[in-house]
């Protein structure tokens, strides 16, 4: 039903220079894993498998992480350092891998209507790897989101309620409560300052997005920073149709920021990470 799920792995990840003076930043490790392979973890235990990356200068990284290191491979067959390279070898049987490249970073709108050649006329998954979501005993936040959508086949944003003092980091919604962690939106900001939001219930990195998502983004002009808002799209499809906003079950962490970062690496190592295992 949904297949796809979108990556924008474009950015130029400013706020952790230098380490992503010449490494992506969706490569960053949480303990031993790198952020996007979390995420792509959690697309294909959603049943997204096709997974569409949209990639730019510098980010070949990425591609190479997502295929087999034929040196490595050989040179530790056979060996307990195997069990290192599990979870990376179950993602490479399970996801197929698709590529295309921004090549002028115009925002998330911008990437994502740069994907639409690898997604075409069906809705879609969108993870931004840096919002690292977990969820042990339960659906991963995207399997959450994709049995929303069978039930109401429109666009999906997942929302977390966030204190006011950060509340200029995020889009946020204002929404009809329809009971359940489900909102109808009302209305889309980008970026408000805190006496303008619309709520404390801020927009974060995972949505399903309906295919007409494309020509609304062809039509919306760059916003705030002259870049092009995913935000602004989703506010026409909402006036349009019908958006839905989530709270999901689980627990995000906002691996772009540093103190985010730090947060997301002890809360791994101490309830996650497996030692002698990748
Ligand atoms: P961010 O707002 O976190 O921007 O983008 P950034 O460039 O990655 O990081 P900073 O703010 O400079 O530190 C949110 C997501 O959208 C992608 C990013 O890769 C990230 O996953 N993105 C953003 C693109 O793919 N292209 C863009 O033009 C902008």
């Amino acid at each position: 039903m949904i297949r796809k799920c979108l990556f924008p792995v474009a950015g130029y990840g400013t706020r952790f220079l230098p380490a992503t003076k010449s490494m992506p930043k969706e490569m960053l490790p949480i303990v031993n894993k790198p952020l996007v392979q979390y995420g792509v973890e959690e697309s294909i235990e959603a049943g997204l498998k096709e997974i569409a990356l949209v990639t730019g200068r510098g980010k070949r990284a990425i591609a190479d992480h997502f295929d087999i290191s034929f040196e490595l491979e050989k040179q530790i067959a056979g060996s307990s350092k195997e069990s290192y390279l599990k979870s990376i070898r179950k993602v490479l049987d399970e996801g197929t891998f698709m590529m295309t490249r921004q090549r002028e970073m115009k925002g998330l709108g911008h990437a994502i209507l740069t994907g639409e050649c690898l997604i075409g006329n069906e809705a879609f998954g969108v993870i931004l790897s840096d919002d690292l979501c977990v969820n042990c005993d339960d659906d991963g936040v995207m399997a959450q989101m994709v049995k929303l959508y069978k039930q109401f086949r429109c666009s999906i944003v997942a929302i977390q309620e966030v204190p006011m003092e950060n509340i200029e980091k995020y889009g946020v919604i204002a929404g009809d409560d329809m009971g359940d962690g489900l909102f109808r939106v009302k209305a889309m900001v980008e970026k408000p300052k805190p006496e303008d939001a619309p709520s404390n219930l801020a927009v974060i990195g995972r949505y399903i997005l309906t295919p007409d998502i494309f020509d609304i983004l062809r039509d919306t002009p760059p916003g705030k920073n002259g870049e092009v808002q995913l935000t602004d799209a989703l506010m026409t499809q909402a006036q349009n149709g019908c958006v839905l906003a989530y709270k999901f079950r689980g627990r995000r962490f906002d691996c772009g920021s540093v103190p985010g970062f730090i947060e997301a690496t002890n809360y791994v190592y101490e309830n996650i990470y497996v030692d002698g295992e990748g």
